[in-house]
């Protein structure tokens, strides 16, 4: 197969939810279709996940796990598909939103009973600030919930983007009968069953009396009415629209019961985007170029505290990636030869001898990368769009064991690395303050930095509201914003000015009073 026909069939997206809208359940169906396993159940990552709050063992055991299931390669009829897991729970965290500037589109599982929850909210914006191509699949059908038109109200309202449905549900809850499929138009009727797929009812149109023999008549009416409202009041489903991230369409069903997931499925395979050009720096880069690139997303590290290995999750953007060749390492300018790059297939790690774009290797490491790196065949690229953003929680971080500072130091500069947290130091008196986007973070460091590098360190206490890196074309003005805030001034890990603003209230004075300078709260602007 060539390089373009390889492309063309690869599909790399993430599943991403609030915790218990059904994630794992679909990505598991998901992986049935795909034969990639063959009983329910063995997506089991976010099982521990949820017992695991602070106990250690199970942090051990999940990290381990979370390796298995980062990345889901499977193949689905012709199509070479690529789930890239999202950590929610107490593990979101920037890597959730690293591994969407990995892929190529994402599928967000609502759940029908409580519409549209926080952290969904927040992963939308950065596809929002990607223009990543968004697909809608509200779950848990076969359960009380609300009025699917409300459903697409609230979508729409929360998550700033037009929908679209592409299915429709007759009733729900206990009165559910099944999903109208407006795309392919057809009828799924729903027979609750957790292994094996529903059977459709073929029907010419939605004037077909099968539908009134199959749901009977006052179903039948009531679903035609439904979907003339629907035919007036949304237009007609655009693909290049949907590609350009402006409308989001929209299935029904119930992952449980592998209702409505074979649909979304197949939908998914035909208009979801293939492989797209990746914006470096320097130029776009097309994923039919002949020369290899690819940028680290992702740092995992090894659960075997004496041997500091890792593995670093590389996107392969273009070309054709191949064991043993030589490649450069842009930001060091060293050239690497990979003896034993793994590929993830069927949540099974195995060296591979080659990947194509879309797809993500595993390459064993000992510390030589850092997130956001590039390889490529020999040209200087450096991508972007691996912003960091702005922390939700801040502390100090303190050594308590004066005669281990240079472990600390080491512990920390490598953390960062591979992108737990978020390290500034503060301008006025040099002392280092961590960010994380979850309270279990700060946990998972202290331990970690203890564990793997034998450092001790205490927390202590910052009440900080935001970090905003900050500029300006007026240096005057940065000068005198900087003097004048020069105790909340802080140097992010690349030297950039970062303002720590402790309220709300002080960040919008300090908006109005300087209006020369531009608040960021992504490090990517
Ligand atoms: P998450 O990854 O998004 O956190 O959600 P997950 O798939 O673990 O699903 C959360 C809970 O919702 C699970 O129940 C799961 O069985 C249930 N669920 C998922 N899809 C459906 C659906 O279509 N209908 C109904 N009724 N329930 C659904 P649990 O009690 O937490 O786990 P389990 O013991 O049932 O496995």
């Amino acid at each position: 197969m060539g390089l373009q026909e390889e492309i063309s069939r690869h599909r790399t997206f993430a599943i991403i939810s609030h915790p218990d809208a059904g994630k794992t359940t679909l990505t598991e169906k998901l992986l049935l279709f795909g034969g990639a396993i063959h009983v329910a159940g063995a997506v089991k990552s976010n099982k521990i996940k949820k017992t695991a709050t602070s106990d250690w063992m199970e942090i051990e055991k999940q990290r381990g796990i979370s390796v298995a299931t980062s990345v889901m390669g499977f193949n689905y009829g012709d199509y070479k598909i690529n789930i890239l897991d999202t950590p929610g729970h107490q593990d979101f965290a920037e890597d959730t939103y690293r591994t969407l500037t990995a892929v190529d589109s994402v599928i967000i599982v609502v759940d029908v009973a409580k519409g549209v929850e926080q952290q969904t909210r927040k992963l939308m914006e950065v596809c929002r600030m990607r223009n990543t191509p968004v697909i809608i699949f509200v779950n848990k059908l076969d359960r009380e919930g609300r009025d699917p038109f409300d459903i697409l109200d609230e979508l729409e309202n929360e998550l700033k983007i037009a929908v679209r449905p592409l299915s429709w549900p007759i009733n729900i809850g206990a009165k559910f009968k099944g999903v109208y499929n407006i795309y392919e138009q057809g009828l799924d009727l729903f027979k609750p069953d957790k292994q094996k797929v529903t059977e459709r009812v073929e029907i010419d149109d939605v004037n077909d009396s099968a539908i009134d023999e199959a749901v009977g008549e006052t179903d039948a009416a009531k679903l035609r009415e439904d979907l003339e409202l629907i035919e007036g009041v949304y237009p007609e489903f655009d693909v290049d629209a949907y590609l350009r991230g402006e409308v989001a369409p929209v299935f029904f069903g119930s992952a449980l019961n592998t209702f409505g997931v074979k649909e979304l499925l197949d939908c998914f395979v035909k208009i979801a985007p293939a492989p797209r050009p990746t914006q470096a720096e320097e130029r776009v880069i097309e994923p039919q170029e002949e020369a290899f690139s690819g940028f680290v997303f992702k740092i995992h590290a090894n659960m075997d505290p004496n041997h500091r290995s890792c593995i670093a999750f590389v996107k392969v953007c273009s070309g054709k990636f191949e064991r043993n060749a030589n490649y450069k390492h842009v930001r060091s300018g060293k050239m690497m030869r990979f003896a034993a790059p793994t590929a993830f297939m069927a949540q099974k790690k195995s060296v591979v001898d080659e990947a194509y774009p879309g797809d993500i290797v595993g390459i064993p490491d000992t510390g030589n990368f850092k997130i956001g790196d590039t390889l490529t065949s020999g040209e200087n690229l450096h991508f972007k769009g691996l912003p960091s953003f702005s922390p939700e929680m801040f502390k100090y971080i303190e050594n308590t064991d004066p005669m281990k500072s240079k472990q600390l130091e080491k512990g920390i500069q490598q953390l960062m690395d591979e992108g737990v947290a978020q390290l500034f130091v503060n301008q006025f008196n040099g002392r280092k303050i961590i960010g994380t986007v979850g309270q279990l973070q700060f946990e998972v460091i202290q331990y970690r930095l203890l564990h793997e590098y034998g450092a001790q360190c205490r927390w202590e206490p910052i009440s900080l509201y935001k970090a905003c890196w900050v500029e300006s074309d007026d240096k005057a003005a940065l000068d005198a914003f900087k003097k004048r805030k020069h105790q909340f001034m802080a140097l992010d890990r690349e030297g950039r000015d970062v303002f720590l603003a402790d309220s709300n209230y002080v960040l919008q004075m300090a908006q109005a009073d300087f209006p020369a300078i531009r608040f960021h709260f992504s490090s990517e602007f």
